[in-house]
């Protein structure tokens, strides 16, 4: 599974997982690709793949979604999980309207170097207006994720 790529969300509302199957349809035709809510994945899967994926928003003041904070837990203890052949990109979904902006996309992405694991791309921390951020994050993620002369 080590080539495979994962696709994660940590969401309230909704809209980390629309744009999380969104990168899915972009870029299934040529990867084999699993999308998951992270309430539902343990953080020792993360090791079954090669790439990692994670689009998540910030809660509360600078929290993880509720059903992310075990996932968010268990990834911030670095000495347990080791991933240095992971290769990984977050794009943090917030709003500046808050104190903490972008708070949780933050730490994983943090935490996620910390355990070792190669970043892809300098993480993005996008406010409320998201859609041309991410299609420009997802363009930056094709050229470097698809083989040479396959277009998404
Ligand atoms: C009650 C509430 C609290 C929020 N707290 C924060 C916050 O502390 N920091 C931040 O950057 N965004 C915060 N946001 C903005 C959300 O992260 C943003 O709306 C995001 O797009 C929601 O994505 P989701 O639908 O995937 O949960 C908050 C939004 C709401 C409604």
């Amino acid at each position: 599974m080590s080539g495979s790529l994962v696709i994660l969300y940590a969401t309230v509302s909704g809209n980390a997982e629309a744009l999380a199957e969104l990168a899915a349809a972009r870029l299934q035709a040529v990867l084999a690709i699993e999308v998951h809510n992270v309430a539902d994945f343990p953080v020792g899967r993360l090791g079954d793949f090669g790439t990692a994926l994670i689009v998540a928003s910030t809660w509360g003041e600078g929290a993880p979604p509720p059903e992310a904070v075990e996932f968010c837990t268990a990834l911030h203890d670095h000495a347990t999980h080791r991933l240095p052949r992971l290769r990984y990109a977050v794009f943090a979904l917030g709003s500046s309207n808050y104190t903490v902006f972008c708070g949780c996309g933050r730490r994983l992405d943090e935490d996620l170097a910390a355990c070792g694991a190669q970043r892809l791309l300098p993480r993005v921390e996008s406010d409320l207006k998201f859609k041309q951020a991410f299609e420009q994050w997802l363009d930056r993620l094709a050229a470097v994720l698809l083989p040479q002369g396959v277009q998404a």
